[in-house]
């Protein structure tokens, strides 16, 4: 039987790989697979990490003002701070930006023994209430049509032109030890995510269980920070504006005693902020299934999440599209495992995953499920400040980048698309498919209500 992947997918993974090659060997020789990672206060640091193929004595020279990539015009310079040579292939650059201006534009290029880089650019946060969008999800595969509809993810979130990624985990199928694919996904991540005016996306990358092979490895390929002594403790917090807080947190190591410790503490510290959201890649309950409970991830952070405000928690895993309603933690009459809904102060369950990886059935629905789907998708967030006497809310949308049909084909979304321009990140892009969530339609703002 001829399979779906053997009709749909060729001719999208002959363009892709066309384009790596294209790219990649007219004028990027001695580096590639640039990566814009956040962590801290993204409204003064950034992390721009790359692969240096040849060449010595990289600096990146960077400002405000596009110079055309001129290295001589930027009005900073600097040497690597971290180096992480020979890992999952590549020879890993980072520079830790720090005191940069809040809400810019930062141009930068990367000047070696041999050659100067492309000229990219990337933007700063906020440093207070300020609209902005993001793009949310998790799990990507290596091969096959799985990889190919992660792709499609990747170019839709191209053509939205997000702030930034927020990646709740799994980069490749199998442990996270393979060279060959950790250097296709830092090539696709490169390649598809940056837009046409050179736009570098940030990333918030959280562990899952297919990085789960060396559990130091966000660390040595996005230079994200860890905890205490132990490499492997890989959580972290980001926030920016007193607006906008993200808990990067970990599934996958121990989450009882320092970890829960650590997020009782954030949440604390971010109290004031207007929003405050969690990521991690393991569900608590769910809706497939296809996978297990995680009891005991209800059982350390539902109250806390609860007890703190926290507004929306964004996990992944399942391969599923899954919204909840505003639950919190209940044992009373019309709770379903533990949860209830609650408009007022409940926190929204985001997730399941399915940048990439095969949907699965969506067979455990919960009373307080909102909308499950199975496709392949991305959530894409309007965050908005109070302003002119109206509360400060996100709109959350999910938005469809790869579909079986009836048939058992895979279509993909990405390609009708119309690309927003820059300034125009909060328009509904011409050509895009939302998931529609009768009686809410395509658009589920929190603060809920009916
Ligand atoms: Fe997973």
């Amino acid at each position: 039987m001829q399979t779906r992947s053997a009709i749909e997918v060729r001719p999208l993974l002959r363009s892709a790989l066309l384009a790596t090659l294209l790219f990649s060997t007219a004028a990027l020789a001695e580096t590639a697979r640039f990566r814009v990672v956040w962590s801290g206060d993204p409204s003064t640091s950034a992390t721009i990490g790359w692969d240096q193929l040849e060449g010595d004595n990289p600096v990146l020279y960077y400002g405000t003002k596009d110079v055309d990539g001129d290295p001589e015009k930027f009005e900073h310079s600097m040497k690597p701070t971290r180096n992480v040579p020979n890992y999952r292939g590549m020879n890993n650059m980072f520079v830790r930006l720090e005191n940069l201006e809040a809400d810019q534009k930062y141009y930068f290029v990367v000047k070696d023994s041999q050659q100067v880089s492309y000229q990219f650019w990337f933007r700063t946060a906020p440093d207070k209430p300020k609209a902005f969008t993001f793009v949310a999800g998790g799990d990507t595969k290596s091969y096959g049509s799985a990889l190919v509809a992660g792709r499609e993810s990747n170019m839709m979130t191209r053509k939205l032109r997000p702030l930034f990624v927020l990646f709740s985990g799994d980069f490749n199928s199998g442990s996270g030890l393979s060279t060959g694919r950790w250097q296709q996904w830092f090539d696709d991540w490169f390649l598809l995510t940056t837009t046409d005016d050179n736009r570098l996306t940030p990333i918030v990358p959280v562990h899952g269980n297919h990085e789960d092979g060396d559990k130091t490895v966000l660390h040595n390929l996005f230079d994200v920070p860890y905890q205490g002594d132990n490499q492997e403790n890989i959580y972290f917090d980001t926030a920016f504006g007193n607006f906008f807080s993200i808990l990067a947190l970990n599934s996958q190591i121990k989450a009882e005693g320092a970890q829960t410790e650590w997020l009782e503490k954030n949440l604390k510290k971010y109290e004031d902020h207007t929003f405050k959201v969690a990521a991690y890649h393991k569900p608590f309950f769910p809706h497939t299934t296809r996978k297990r409970e995680n009891q005991h991830l209800y059982d350390l952070w539902a109250n806390l999440f609860f007890t703190h405000g926290l507004d929306l928690s964004f996990d992944a895993d399942s391969h599923i599209s899954k919204m909840t309603f505003p639950i919190r933690p209940s044992d009373e009459e019309g709770s379903h495992m533990g949860f209830i809904r609650d408009d007022k102060k409940g926190t929204m369950y985001i997730g399941e995953g399915s940048w990439g990886a095969g949907p699965r059935s969506t067979d455990d629905l919960k009373p307080w499920t909102l909308r499950a789907g199975a496709f392949n998708q991305v959530k894409w967030l309007h965050v908005f400040p109070e302003q002119d006497g109206k509360p400060a809310r996100i709109d959350i949308r999910t938005v469809i980048t790869a579909k079986e049909n009836e048939a058992g084909l895979m279509i993909p979304y990405s390609h009708e698309v119309v690309p927003l321009k820059e300034g125009e990140e909060f328009n509904i892009p011409e050509g895009i498919e939302l998931f529609n969530t009768e009686p809410y339609g395509d658009v589920i703002t929190y603060p809920f209500s009916e």
